[in-house]
């Protein structure tokens, strides 16, 4: 709505988003269990805590902004996918939402599978000790070293993407005298309900062959009739931050209609299919994620009831989430520098940090809540944006919050929810130093991933 609507300025309705923060929770100083990470609590001295360590002591120890990360959370949540799906099924943990060395290890002790879709997080696999059968190798363009890579290191699968990359693989694998286990990414044209830049499985788009058309029947003929290729399923991801189990539903149908074609046509049925990732997290408390054990039960259900009916046995079955085991699981801590009161609109509130640390807000108009976490107020609700400290004035992390009116420069707030797509799409626009990523478990702190220095942006510029 443009300034002139309104000669007098705008209202506080014209600012509001639509549907959200009407009105300030009725207590400021809750923390909704929904949006935090499991051990997060108040302690009695007002200071939140996170595995029995508070933010002031991570903050003076590790600097600001920090991610924070539950680690007892992540390795519940992993287990949660774990036990839910069962032996007869793999959970492949989507390492793109956010990957470290230490989170390969902690997978790997929960019998997790990883999945990768670069030669960087190949790297942090296999350098942390990830079983290369474990590992599936995704992307819409993996370049011939990176497939190389993967095939010389064995690992578990290779999910293509394209006809020439059907090609390109099996030339490769050949050539090292290799047999590469496949499976081939195919678009349902299934609309998810999220973002547009997070839906994957609508046709107009890069990811994937388009089942339309015939085109995902001609790869399987492809790649069924290549010696350095072994086709073992069939895989579908319909996009990310989803609650609505539908579009699982439409997928896994069509998935299964493929495999029942490939029966009829080659005679061999498929042991395998993906049905991906993208089950939705809470970022605020309007959000109502579904459990593991929910979405374990209804895929399977779906594709028991969809073979049963086309005669095929079951195959088995593999999830790739990310964020719902890793966004929960983290929150970003900030120091507020300033607090600027603007008239009749609201109060921004500027961290040190900002879309360096956090894209999603500017990318995806993502939605989050912030609190005050290094004490506890009484002050009347204040209507607040969370702005960074960068050159842009699109500069922003939490759109539309209430913060205690007494917000001041040096208190710290914490936004949750940042455990995925924010350290692992954070970038060094003005030199901004990437921040380190704090586990904490059991009352101990370490810096899985430590913060950037001047150092390490200066050893880049080699000019
Ligand atoms: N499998 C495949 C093939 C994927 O492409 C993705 C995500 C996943 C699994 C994991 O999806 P998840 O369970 O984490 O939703 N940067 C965006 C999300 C991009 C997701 C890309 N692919 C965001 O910040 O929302």
């Amino acid at each position: 709505m443009s300034r002139s609507a309104h000669p007098a300025g705008p209202r506080h309705a014209d600012v509001l988003p639509e549907g959200h923060y009407s009105a300030p929770p009725a207590d400021l100083n809750a923390l909704d269990p929904k949006v935090w990470a499991q051990t997060v609590e108040r302690g009695e001295d007002g200071v939140v805590t996170v595995g029995g360590i508070s933010v002031t002591q991570l903050a003076e120890e590790y600097g600001t902004p920090a991610y924070v990360l539950d680690e007892a959370d992540f390795r519940a949540r992993a287990r949660a996918w774990r036990t839910a799906f069962g032996a007869d099924a793999d959970v492949f943990y989507a390492g793109k939402a956010f990957l470290s060395r230490a989170v390969v290890r902690w997978l790997h002790e929960e019998g997790l599978n990883l999945d990768v879709c670069s030669g960087g997080e190949l790297a942090t696999a296999l350098s942390a000790g990830m079983p290369a059968d474990r590992i599936a190798f995704h992307g819409n363009n993996k370049s011939p070293q990176e497939i190389e890579r993967a095939v010389r290191a064995d690992v578990g699968r290779i999910v293509l993407d394209s006809f020439q990359e059907i090609a390109r693989v099996a030339h490769i694998a050949q050539s090292l005298g290799k047999r590469q286990r496949v499976q081939i990414r195919i678009t349902v044209g299934v609309e998810a309900h999220t973002h547009e830049f997070i839906a994957t499985a609508h046709e107009d788009q890069k990811f994937g062959i388009p089942l339309a058309g015939g085109q995902a029947a001609e790869a399987v003929r492809r790649a069924l009739q290549l010696d350095g290729l072994e086709l073992i399923g069939i895989h579908s991801h319909i996009g990310s931050q989803i609650f609505d189990m539908s579009g699982f539903e439409v997928a896994a149908h069509r998935v299964v209609g493929l495999l029942k074609d490939i029966r009829d046509e080659h005679g061999v049925e498929l042991p395998e299919i993906d049905l991906g990732g993208g089950l939705g997290i809470a970022y605020t408390s309007d959000d109502d994620p579904r459990e593991p054990h929910e979405i374990a039960k209804s895929l399977t259900e779906i594709v028991t009831r969809e073979c049963e009916s086309a005669k095929l046995r079951t195959p088995r079955i593999s999830v790739e989430p990310g964020r719902a085991i890793v966004g929960p699981t983290a929150f970003t801590l900030y120091e507020v520098g300033t607090v600027k009161p603007l008239e009749g609109l609201r109060t921004y509130v500027s961290v040190d940090g900002g879309m360096s640390d956090n894209i999603r807000t500017a990318l995806y108009d993502a939605e989050y809540t912030v609190a005050l976490v290094s004490r506890t107020s009484d002050a009347e609700p204040m209507l607040a944006r969370v702005v960074g400290k960068h050159c842009e004035s699109g500069d922003i992390v939490v759109k539309d919050a209430f913060l205690p009116g007494d917000l001041a420069p040096g208190d710290l707030i914490a936004v949750p929810a940042t455990g995925a797509y924010c350290r692992s799409m954070a970038s060094n626009y003005n030199h901004a130093l990437r921040p380190p990523v704090v586990a904490v478990s059991e009352g101990e702190a370490r810096a899985i991933v430590r913060r950037e220095t001047e150092e390490d942006l200066l050893r880049l510029d080699v000019g």
